[in-house]
């Protein structure tokens, strides 16, 4: 039977009892780790959010009743405990923050009891993930778990504070909105009053938070939840939290500024690591170059080279005929791995296929200086020592190479580098680097839709000196758009914003919208520029991201309360599920197919 708490009162939390507190009686309460019984000495570990702290239980302090009450104890019953704070009367647990001291408790109450947990409530374990899901809140009481999300909690504190400072406003922007035009598949929500019509959840404040700016509200922030009905991987759910901000009278490098003392104040609290300023910047078409990403990692090298003017002549067919159809040959230099086993390389070969690569073409230099390679035989020597050279490869060395459309290299390439580096172990989790890109191409060509597309979105400012490409060469103009990366993964990204009517409806026809679709569309924010409209520039960031980073984590599932899996379903709840023939009725909306069907 659960007894009540009634005329006891928590005094602290597990670790906050402390060896200065010896001799002082405390209250603590939380939920039983672990019981050992030593015949007349009973020993609890209690862990709440804290942390742990040892309970001693004797009869002569508890008495007989309190004795085999502890007796009874197991792993997840929630107590309360009052007692003396001593020193340790055995060994100190040098691992535990409270491994110096113990509470000699004189009271204890058992709060609730708790059938056995389908797995240990510990770090470590070695628990199916499916089982971790759907009892969340128990994978939740993990300390690694806890420290996530009380380390998220303070990020957000920081945030705010910083961005308060900084004069900007939290302001909420609605849930129930019309859909954002940010290139992912909306969640819709049916209207019951007007059947037949649906809101769309925001895939991000975007229009909001121009339309702020043009009520002079200057500077803007939000904590968002954003929706994406799109595929989920390890960094992408489909809802998850923006960092959201947008400034008015500004352009690129104060939007750079003001974020990369954001970015440089919350590693120094939350985590005590210092981010050197200014955090430097790449343009688009480099990082693409270099690194075969617009988000590169650059903790390690293995750089793209391009070998396309040495092989032009070669007698490859497999690089001719790349570079007939307008692609490109590139290189990596795996340096010092000339002696990977062959079998190895066919991994890597294999790894590059799944990104679309039609093969690999290797060349690894002997310690003697000659070579070993899947081409050299189709070449002339002073067409390999041409390839040595530009691969900057010294014996010892490993080269692998890619030839198809540019596009396809830099992707293959890009994965591969990191996938090198993953193997030899040259990947740091507690290594910070932030990389900016910028001028990004503010279009790219859709083969699928036949038109170009915005590439950030369609508000984004061209650069001023391409505009007159947006009638010639619309695939050329760069953006006023960056992205802010670390350690290879896209942590949020923004623009200058358009704001003169004619560039905006340039930017429009170059998309193949007509004047009325996008009135349609975005009428409410063209009309809202009529009256006024501030220059202005924002950014996002995915703070799941920013977190799972931080904190070191494989997936941003590890740093969201209740996170959903691959199908976008959360197990716990079974959402999304059917709802009753009553509801759809009132919505007016009649099931076509269902999965049995
Ligand atoms: P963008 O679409 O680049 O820009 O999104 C900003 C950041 O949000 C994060 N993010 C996600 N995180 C988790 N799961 C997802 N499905 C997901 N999708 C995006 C990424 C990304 O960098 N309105 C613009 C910003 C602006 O222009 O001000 C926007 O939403 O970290
Ligand atoms: P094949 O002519 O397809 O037998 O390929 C000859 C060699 O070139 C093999 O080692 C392939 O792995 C490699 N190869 C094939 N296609 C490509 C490509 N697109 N880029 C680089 N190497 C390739």
């Amino acid at each position: 039977m659960a007894e009540s708490m009634k005329g006891m009162k928590r005094t602290h939390r597990c670790t906050e009892v402390t060896e200065q507190m010896i001799g002082q009686t405390v209250t603590v309460m939380g939920w039983v780790q672990k019981r050992r019984n030593l015949g007349n000495l009973i020993f609890i570990d209690l862990r709440d959010r804290s942390g742990l702290l040892q309970l001693v239980f004797d009869s002569s302090n508890v008495g007989e009743e309190g004795f085999s009450k502890a007796a009874t104890l197991r792993s997840e019953f929630v107590v309360a405990a009052t007692g003396e704070v001593i020193a340790r009367s055995g060994a100190v647990n040098k691992n535990l923050k409270t491994g110096t001291i113990e509470i000699k408790v004189t009271e204890l109450r058992i709060l609730s009891e708790a059938q056995t947990p389908p797995f240990p409530v510990e770090d470590g374990i070695n628990t199916k993930d499916e089982i971790r899901l759907k009892y969340r809140y128990l994978d939740l009481r993990r300390p690694e778990l806890q420290r996530n999300l009380i380390l998220r909690s303070k990020t957000a504190m920081v945030i705010r504070n910083f961005l308060t400072e900084e004069g900007f406003l939290e302001i909420e922007t609605p849930i129930l909105g019309k859909s954002t035009p940010e290139g992912a598949r909306d969640y819709l929500v049916p209207s019951r009053v007007h059947p037949g019509s649906f809101y769309g959840l925001p895939q991000s404040p975007q229009l909001f938070k121009q339309l702020l700016m043009c009520s002079g509200y200057d500077r803007y922030f939000q904590i968002a939840k954003c929706f994406r009905d799109e595929d989920l991987r390890a960094d992408r759910q489909p809802e998850f939290t923006q960092i959201d901000m947008e400034l008015s009278f500004v352009d690129v490098d104060d939007v750079i500024d003001v974020n990369e003392r954001l970015l440089a104040r919350v590693f120094k609290e939350i985590l005590d690591v210092d981010v050197p300023l200014p955090i430097p910047r790449m343009t688009w078409q480099e990082a693409m170059d270099r690194f075969g990403s617009d988000k590169p990692d650059t903790r390690f090298g293995f750089e793209l080279k391009d070998i396309s003017d040495l092989v032009k002549d070669c007698g490859f067919g497999v690089f001719t005929g790349a570079l007939a159809n307008g692609g490109s040959v590139r290189g990596i230099n795996a340096k010092g791995q000339g002696k990977m086993p062959r079998k190895k390389i066919d991994a890597l070969v294999e790894f590059a296929k799944t990104y679309g690569a039609k093969g690999l073409a290797y060349l690894s230099i002997n310690e003697d200086g000659s070579y070993k390679s899947s081409f050299a035989k189709f070449m002339k020597p002073e067409e390999l020592d041409a390839i040595v050279q530009r691969m900057e490869a010294e014996p010892g060395d490993l080269l692998l190479f890619a030839a198809d459309k540019t596009s396809v290299v830099w992707t293959v390439l890009g994965a591969l580098r990191v996938e090198i580096a993953k193997n030899l172990g040259l990947i740091h989790s507690d290594e910070f680097k932030f990389l900016w890109i910028v001028d990004f191409p503010l279009l790219e060509y859709s083969e699928e839709q036949g038109r170009f597309v915005a590439m950030h979105h369609p508000f984004t400012m061209p650069v001023e000196e391409d505009l007159p490409l947006l009638d010639t060469d619309p695939g050329k103009v760069r953006a006023k758009a960056y992205d802010i990366t670390l350690n290879g993964v896209e942590l949020g990204g923004g623009s200058v914003r358009i704001f003169q009517d004619e560039v905006q409806e340039k930017m429009f026809e170059v998309l193949g919208f007509t004047k009325e679709q996008a009135q349609d569309r975005f009428g409410f924010l063209l009309d809202a520029f009529k009256y006024g409209v501030p220059p202005h520039a924002g950014l996002a960031y995915g703070f799941d991201r920013l977190m799972m980073l931080m904190l070191e984590q494989e997936s941003i599932r590890d740093v969201i309360a209740f996170p959903k899996v691959k199908d976008a379903s959360c197990l716990m709840t079974n959402a999304p599920d059917i709802v009753d023939q009553k509801q759809l009725d009132e919505l007016g909306i009649a099931i076509a197919q269902t999965k049995e069907a």
